[in-house]
């Protein structure tokens, strides 16, 4: 969507401050032990205090308030009964609904202590969503945000999952525009003042394909390691506003 009104920015304003309060709330309850379900509810709770909704659930009958996604499940984990263990990544990808609108966003979190070839890969992942943000003006491209996160993340010794990609968002999770996280051929639209977008590097240590295991999951083909670092943002003239920081 474009938020034109002032009642449409502080709409997905405070939808997006309910991400950001639950993103906070797990990353404290993140250690070794933990269920994947447990954090889904504590997720639900954030939501439900809110009288915020699960936007996968609203959207996709996905069959959990957020996604957990451990390893080298690069998105869309189920939350169940695995325990998370020292030395894991964790990403956590959380929409939320409110008053009709969606923010949606992700951070990976170490479990207890993790190598640091871990810890660079989830640097990266942050470093290209900043990027990517940096470039994310009106009057540049969607193509240009794209080609500005795959240099960032390539240029780490990376490779972008290049077929999962950001997205318009607003009044449903996903809208248009496509935001890709890899260059892409051909004309591409103009980023406008007001529009909605989300930017979503997902990146693996290896190869950057990707397999579907199950009706939801989806993984690194190579088993490789994966990270993930989602904001929702508005366009304007300068420097985006981050409405899920
Ligand atoms: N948060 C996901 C994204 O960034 C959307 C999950 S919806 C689901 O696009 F139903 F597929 F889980
Ligand atoms: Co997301
Ligand atoms: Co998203």
């Amino acid at each position: 969507m474009s938020a034109d009104t002032p009642e449409e920015l502080a709409g997905l304003k405070a939808a997006g401050a309910v991400v950001a309060q639950t993103l906070r709330e797990l990353r404290k309850l993140v250690r070794p032990g933990i269920t994947t379900k447990e954090l889904d509810d504590a997720a639900a709770r954030v939501f439900a205090s809110h009288g915020a909704q699960s936007g996968p659930q609203l959207d996709y009958d996905f069959p959990g308030a957020i996604c957990i996604s451990v390893g080298d499940e690069a998105v869309h984990g189920i939350p169940g009964p695995r325990r998370l263990r020292e030395g894991e990544l964790v990403k956590l990808d959380v929409t939320a609904e409110l008053n009709g609108f969606y923010a949606d966003a992700c951070r990976t979190v170490p479990v207890g202590k993790v190598k640091p070839s871990a810890l660079k890969l989830v640097g990266a992942a942050e470093t290209g969503l900043k990027r990517g943000m940096a470039v994310a003006t009106a009057g540049a491209t969607v193509n240009d945000i794209g080609v500005a996160v795959q240099a960032e993340i390539e240029g780490r010794g990376y490779s972008v999952c290049y077929a999962l990609t950001g997205h318009g968002i607003g009044r449903r999770i996903h809208e248009e525009p496509t935001v890709y996280s890899t260059a892409q051929p051909g004309p591409s639209p103009t980023l406008t003042e007001g529009l909605v977008i989300t930017i979503e590097p997902i990146i693996a240590a290896g190869e950057g394909d990707i397999v579907e295991d199950g009706e939801w999951l989806v993984r690194t083909a190579d088993g490789s390691l994966s990270a993930h670092a989602e904001h929702t943002i508005v366009i304007t003239g300068g420097a985006p506003l981050v409405l899920t920081a």
